[in-house]
């Protein structure tokens, strides 16, 4: 459509810059007057049965560029040609004039804020130095207790995920051609703008006033952080240790999706942050969720897989339950390749929002 409105746009441009002439015999010469571009995409998904644990990390996309030209196809039962007619064309003087005024209001106050940013948890993980020699090479993932799948959570995986998507793009160009002629006969018009008509001008004038409060409110709101520690804990160690998660943090369970969507956040609560570093729980979503179950305070995990980053959500202030924020299934993200949420063991909240 954008295309097709291109081509009218340009045809109707070439109108007013030329007329049309009576049909001639053959054209004398050639040339180029305007290029309309047209693009076309189609796409293919390939998928893999790779589950959630692990994701898939690679996105990356290759573009591949066809040319291709085609016969220049003229229509010579019409011709333009270019004429010259003189059209006077106005012109205009334009001043500015500043103004500004300072205005002292009486009875009104301004509020002025101050930030601070108070700690409100600390997030903890634990590092394990093993004393008896021994490198665990895999671990044994079990997951206790009971989990209760929020409304409208499907908790069945995929049997694949899509991995790669590979997309064709025609990308055509089209030359509009036109023969010249030295016509004779009637030409219609030609605007050539060449000399100037009546001078007329203008003042503008702006208007910038400068306000000045009699009072001053002085309002301290928080930026709430979140410290962070890691803990060590020396044992002895098998070479195949088991890992115990909550049942809310198996892959299955992982609110990952929603209406065969990926997920997004919508909006955060006010007092809401974000707490952890870099590679907390690369490239394992389950952790992600463990970490929240484990951290006092922790409302939700949120872990992002386009990225493999994981981040703690926790809200500051005394509200027992918090909402940390809404969340809703665009229609842009492939069901499970988004956000990937679980709360925290604590009585805090996140709510989904149908619809895009
Ligand atoms: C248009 O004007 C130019 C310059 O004044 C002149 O060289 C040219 O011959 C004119 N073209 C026609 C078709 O009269
Ligand atoms: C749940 O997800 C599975 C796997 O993608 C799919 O086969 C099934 O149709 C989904 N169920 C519902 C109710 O959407």
């Amino acid at each position: 459509m954008a295309t097709f409105r291109l081509l009218q746009l340009s045809l109707s441009a070439l109108g007013v810059m030329t007329s049309l002439y009576a049909p001639t015999t053959s054209a004398q010469s050639w040339y180029s007057d305007s290029t309309t571009y047209a693009e076309s995409m189609t796409c293919t998904t390939r998928s893999a049965s790779t589950g959630v644990t692990p994701l898939p990390t690679d996105y990356a996309r290759f573009s591949e560029t066809s040319y291709f030209s085609e016969p220049v196809v003229t229509d010579d039962t019409t011709v333009y040609v270019t004429a010259n007619t003189t059209t006077a064309y106005p012109v205009t003087s334009w001043s500015y004039v500043t103004l500004r005024p300072t205005i002292t209001l009486d009875k009104t106050t301004t509020t002025k804020y101050l930030t601070a940013t108070p700690t409100i948890a600390t997030l903890t993980s634990t590092t394990v130095v093993c004393t008896n020699g021994v490198t665990p090479t895999s671990t044994v993932t079990v997951y206790r207790g009971h989990y209760s799948a929020i409304p409208g959570q499907n908790t069945t995986l995929p049997a694949a995920f899509p991995t790669a998507v590979a997309c064709t793009v025609t990308f055509t160009a089209l030359i509009h051609v036109w023969p010249t002629v030295q016509g004779s006969g009637t030409v219609t018009s030609t605007v050539t703008p060449s000399s100037a008509g009546a001078v007329t001008s203008t003042t503008i004038t702006e208007t910038w006033p400068t306000t000045v409060y009699r009072s001053t409110v002085l309002v301290t709101f928080g930026n709430y952080a979140v410290a962070t520690s890691v803990a060590t804990v020396s044992k002895a160690c098998k070479p195949k240790p088991t890992v115990t998660y909550e049942a809310r943090c198996a892959p299955s369970n992982l609110i990952a999706e929603m209406d065969g969507q990926g997920l997004d956040v919508v909006t955060f609560n006010p007092r809401f942050t974000f707490g952890g570093w870099a590679d907390m729980s690369a490239g394992d979503p389950s952790k992600c969720c463990q970490l929240c179950a484990d951290n006092r305070g922790c409302v939700a995990s949120v872990y992002w897989a386009q990225s493999n980053a994981c981040l703690l959500g926790y809200v500051g202030g005394d509200e027992r339950c918090p909402e940390a924020f809404t969340y809703h299934a665009p229609s842009y993200w492939e069901p499970r390749l988004a956000q990937i949420y679980q709360v925290g063991s604590g009585c805090g909240t996140i709510r989904y929002v149908p619809g895009g």
